[in-house]
């Protein structure tokens, strides 16, 4: 298992993405637990992108729960079609938030949030749970962001 990310110093996003990509596949083969895994990819995009909040919720019956995270204290449980979150879980789609401001029903867990990305994780098409990361900027995610942690989830789906 790597040690330490090797982080490129002012690369673009996309460029850093391509950058972690490998290297997060190196840092979770071998290990079969899903939630360590999870652990280690929300430390990796927090530590390379800096962004406030990067975290897992999992579903549980109705709910989604808190799972591993980097950042401030959370929310620890999201009904199905609440927030962003529970939204995306029940759309079963990724959701790009570019103002929380203009999106109804947006669960504010920390007050500097102003963006928003949660990507749905599926097994046989069913969410099991979804990524969210959180950003102090407006509109920080675009589609490099969706296209390149859908990839870095897949190495979740064991
Ligand atoms: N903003 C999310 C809640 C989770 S926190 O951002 C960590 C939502 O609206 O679902």
């Amino acid at each position: 298992m790597a040690e330490k990310i090797d982080i490129i110093p002012h690369a673009s996003r996309e460029d850093q993405y391509k950058n972690i990509l490998p290297q997060i596949k190196a840092l979770i083969e071998g290990e079969t637990d899903t939630i360590a895994n999870m652990a280690n990819i929300s430390a990796v995009l927090k530590e390379v992108f800096h962004f406030l909040w990067v975290g897992f919720y999992i579903v549980k019956k109705d709910e989604l729960v808190l799972g591993p995270f980097q950042g401030p204290v959370a929310c620890t449980r999201i009904k199905y079609g609440r927030g962003v979150c529970g939204t995306a879980w029940k759309e079963n789609r990724i959701i790009i938030v570019p103002d929380v401001n203009t999106f109804a029903g947006h669960i504010a867990c920390s007050s500097e949030s102003r963006s928003e990305i949660v990507i749905p994780l599926r097994r046989h098409g069913e969410v099991f749970a979804v990524l969210d990361i959180d950003s102090e900027f407006e509109n920080n995610f675009t589609e490099t962001d969706s296209t390149y942690l859908e990839l870095i989830i897949k190495n979740l789906l064991k």
